[in-house]
């Protein structure tokens, strides 16, 4: 039985606080290695997505690798006991102090966004004397046709070295001494539920990859990122994503060779379904169309809704048995910006002040994105084992 059904857990709790579903996290991970299977196969948790301790040792439990976007990412991926040589650094703007973090922890490899980029990284490596890994960032160009704003394999985002940029890169990586190239790296945007995206995304790698053993170099690691969506929409009755599809799609259609290994970089689709929202209403306060329902959580605990006008569905944890009828609400926060909504025109069952309301599908880029706009405290973290 669902947790979210008795919502005797959470009504001596102050809200709002994320609640994550532990044993739904340990399938929905169980459920992504047994969808990939053996073989030269390696999963990077992004770290982005929820870095929350208890969420990192979790996952380091089933041996994943890390996948980190900053200094302090690659800190906390060390610190939790991930093996340094299973973390990837990633991002645009690596500074040269990340950059030598990285270096003295000896990662496993940089994923390198530019070429500018990658003439700092051959001159820190030869200045620390440390030989430095690196995955040149292909932009395949592949519309993701997800939301804009996490759309990152177009020509015109900033994300990675373009497919007319390839031309340049080749002598510049003849010519290091320091660094070391070991592979492709590409990611196309987030959330993304059309898996025909993933086949594009792989038809540019095999283009890629034809072109950089024409010129002889060994590429011994293919990392395609992340980005395979949820449903946001039915959080319950679809908790595990499409694992399957998603790995058939490289498995099928990426040339594989021998000596190389397939390195994916997936974030959402481990940890979203397992986080949720917790939050209080406040006050139902008529209005000329709808009701507002103002909660005590709001854009400054998920943002998601205000930045991306994303929806997660949100269940009336208190209405099960005494509230009747259906009642049309904006569903709002109490921060100061009419953006502060989780949702407009929602039909819901007749709500009160006190009620407790669970939004759903928000342990992926949820609390990771949580601010102190209006000095607002960072609302903690709870787990269903903390019930036992
Ligand atoms: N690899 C790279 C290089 C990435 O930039 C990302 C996400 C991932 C992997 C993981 O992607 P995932 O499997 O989680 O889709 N804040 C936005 C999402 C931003 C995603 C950024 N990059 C949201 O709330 O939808």
């Amino acid at each position: 039985m669902s947790i979210y059904t008795n919502v005797d857990h959470f009504r001596s709790i102050e809200t709002p606080f994320y609640y994550y579903d532990v044993a739904l996290l340990q399938k929905t991970i169980r459920r992504a290695q047994e969808a990939l299977g053996k073989g030269p196969y390696q999963i990077h948790y992004a770290f982005k997505a929820n870095s929350n301790r208890r969420i990192l040792n979790e996952v380091l439990s089933f041996g994943l690798g890390a996948d980190c976007v900053s200094g302090n990412e690659v800190n906390r991926a060390i610190e939790t006991g991930f093996d340094p040589n299973h973390i990837l650094f990633a991002g645009v703007g690596k500074t040269d102090k990340e950059i030598k973090m990285g270096l003295e922890h000896e990662i496993f490899a940089f994923n390198v966004e530019s070429l500018q980029e990658l003439k700092v990284l051959e001159q820190l490596s030869g200045v620390t004397g440390k030989k430095i890994r690196f995955a040149l960032r292909i932009n395949p160009n592949v519309d993701a046709e997800t939301h804009e704003y996490i759309t990152t394999g177009k020509r015109d985002n900033k994300f990675g070295i373009t497919l007319e940029e390839l031309n340049l890169a080749i002598p510049l990586i003849k010519s290091l001494e320091h660094a070391k190239f070991i592979g492709i790296h590409f990611h196309i945007g987030s959330q993304i539920m059309d898996l025909s995206k993933f086949k594009e995304l792989v038809d540019r790698c095999n283009e890629v990859q034809r072109l950089l053993l024409d010129y002889s170099f060994e590429l011994p690691h293919i990392n395609v990122g992340g980005g395979l969506g949820i449903d946001y929409d039915q959080p319950e009755a679809n908790s595990i994503a499409n694992f399957k599809g998603y790995f058939d799609c490289f498995k099928k259609n990426l040339v594989l060779l021998p000596n190389q290994t397939l390195h994916f970089e997936l974030g959402r689709s481990l940890v979203a379904q397992c986080g949720s929202l917790i939050a209080r209403v406040l006050y139902i306060k008529p209005a000329e169309q709808t009701s507002f329902m103002i909660l005590d959580a709001g854009m400054t605990e998920l943002i998601r809704p205000a930045l991306y006008r994303s929806f997660h569905f949100i269940e009336n944890l208190s209405s099960h048995e005494s509230h009747e009828g259906s009642v049309v609400y904006d569903v709002v926060g109490p921060i100061c910006e009419t953006s502060d909504a989780f949702a407009r025109s929602l039909l819901l069952p007749e709500t009160k002040r006190g009620d407790i309301l669970a939004i759903r599908s928000a342990g992926a880029y949820g609390e990771v994105m949580a601010s102190q706009y209006n000095l607002r405290k960072i609302a903690p973290s709870i787990f269903s084992d903390d019930f036992k």
